[in-house]
């Protein structure tokens, strides 16, 4: 097993391992952030490759300076993603690239490595928790479509928008 930064001889591979974690992603939305990412001096991409060159695992890591919970120092290094194929699972292969994080956050001057995780991957807070995370929070993400009212016009102007806000409930 080797582990190396990614290069741009390595995009497509690195390409095809994201997309299978990031499923609902287009492959052009992907290509561009790991183009952004690849050229960003504030993150990394790494690539594990088994003993026949074959890339079985993936991890991009970022520097954040916005709000991690319970950080005690800006930035915070982050694993953004992490993957490793099906059939190289439970072969320390995961715990390998988060000692390497843990690695790279120290080089930058970190002294907490986080993450997040979605409350539907039980598997992987387990995994979390067996590599020394604990968790800190647990969040629920809202959104709500909004229609521009113009604040300077008057109430009569602005009450197609407000009927048609009305109706959409
Ligand atoms: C989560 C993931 C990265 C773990 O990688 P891995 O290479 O299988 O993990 P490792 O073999 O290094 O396991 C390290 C430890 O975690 C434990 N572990 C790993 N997966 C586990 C699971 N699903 N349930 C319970 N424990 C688990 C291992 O038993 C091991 O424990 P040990 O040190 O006591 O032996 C991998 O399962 C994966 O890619 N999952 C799909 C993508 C994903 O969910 N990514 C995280 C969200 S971004």
């Amino acid at each position: 097993m080797k582990i190396c930064k990614v290069t741009q001889n390595d995009f497509q591979e690195w390409l095809n391992l994201a997309l299978e974690l990031w499923p609902d992603y287009s492959c052009a939305e992907m290509e561009v952030s790991l183009t952004n990412l690849l050229h960003s001096d504030r993150e990394q991409g790494i690539l594990v490759r088994d003993d026949h060159g074959c890339a079985i695992a993936f991890m991009n890591l970022s520097l954040r300076s916005d709000y991690v919970p319970d950080a005690t120092k800006s930035p915070v290094a982050y694993v953004e993603g992490i993957y490793v194929k099906a059939e190289y699972r439970n072969q320390d292969v995961g715990k390998t690239l988060i000692q390497y994080a843990e690695q790279w956050a120290s080089e930058q001057g970190c002294i907490e490595l986080a993450l997040d995780a979605l409350l539907d991957n039980p598997a992987s807070h387990e995994f979390y928790t067996k590599v020394g995370f604990r968790e800190v929070e647990r969040v629920v993400f809202f959104i709500k479509s909004i229609v521009a009212v113009n604040l300077t016009a008057s109430p009569e102007e602005n009450r197609p928008i407000i009927e048609a806000r009305s109706l959409e409930k």
